[in-house]
């Protein structure tokens, strides 16, 4: 009898990245929850992904808004009874040239509620299901501007950030139970509406790591940083 396929949910998907990975975890047959905080451009999205072959859910999902967080997690439960991957694809880059010593506050807010609390609810939401089912796959969407081994100034509020959903990964990593694989991944420079139309990747390219570790095997690892389906410094 064939495996029941995979169900995933992905942030921040009706552009970018987090579009592409929903369209390669289509394409490997996974039933992909798409989110997106524009109910009409996420839902356009699924629908260019259903008209791709995929089977795509859409479902309405701002990850600073506890009560979306709340919405989606009961309309995962509802409509597929569970979830097996979660990517926490959605952020936001607000503060490229400022310094941190100057950034205003409110922005270093914004961005931590987007890149690390978003993601930190979502895992709140489905992880600890996921360990009690002996199943799952956690995918925070990091950056190098994360790393603290290379980390120096600008872009201060996105850098802390994505260096602290590093951690969050380790933290939840050894929380989550062994049955349970929760990486973190710089898709490298890709181009999107955050990283520009001069950057050297297409999204296919930054999906490919996401996807990877979205459908690692149980052998696979957890609590890593990878990037080329590669381990990098932290
Ligand atoms: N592009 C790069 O070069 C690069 C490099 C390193 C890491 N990354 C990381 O890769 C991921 C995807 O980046 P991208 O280049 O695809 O960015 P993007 O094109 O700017 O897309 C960002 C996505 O995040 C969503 N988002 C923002 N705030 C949200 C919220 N409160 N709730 C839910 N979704 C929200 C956006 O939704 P709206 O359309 O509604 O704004 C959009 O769908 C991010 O984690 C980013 O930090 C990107």
């Amino acid at each position: 009898m064939a495996a029941e396929p995979k169900i995933a949910l992905v942030t921040g998907a009706n552009r970018g990245i987090g579009l592409e990975v929903c369209r390669q975890l289509a394409g490997l047959g996974l039933r992909v929850i798409l989110t997106a905080r524009d109910p009409r451009r996420g839902a356009e999205a699924a629908r260019l992904l259903g008209r791709e072959g995929g089977d795509v859910t859409f479902c309405p999902l701002d990850v600073t808004d506890p009560a979306s967080v709340d919405a989606a997690q009961a309309f995962v439960a509802q409509q597929f009874g569970r979830l097996d991957v979660l990517v926490n694809n959605g952020a936001i880059y607000p503060d490229d040239s400022v310094s941190l010593l100057d950034v205003p506050l409110a922005t270093v807010d914004e961005t931590l509620a987007v890149n690390l609390y978003g993601p930190l609810r979502l895992c709140r939401a489905f992880v600890p299901e996921m360990g009690r089912r002996g199943y799952g796959r956690v995918v925070n969407v990091s950056s190098s501007s994360g790393q603290l081994s290379t980390m120096g100034g600008g872009a201060g509020a996105y850098a802390i950030s994505k260096a602290a959903l590093n951690a969050l990964t380790r933290v939840v990593a050894a929380e989550a139970g062994r049955s349970v694989k929760v990486n973190a991944v710089d898709p490298g420079w890709v181009r999107t509406d955050m990283g520009g139309p001069g950057a050297p990747r297409s999204v296919a390219q930054g999906a490919d790591t996401i996807v990877w570790l979205a459908t690692l095997p149980d052998s696979g690892p957890s609590g890593g940083f990878f990037r080329d389906r590669r381990p990098m410094d932290w």
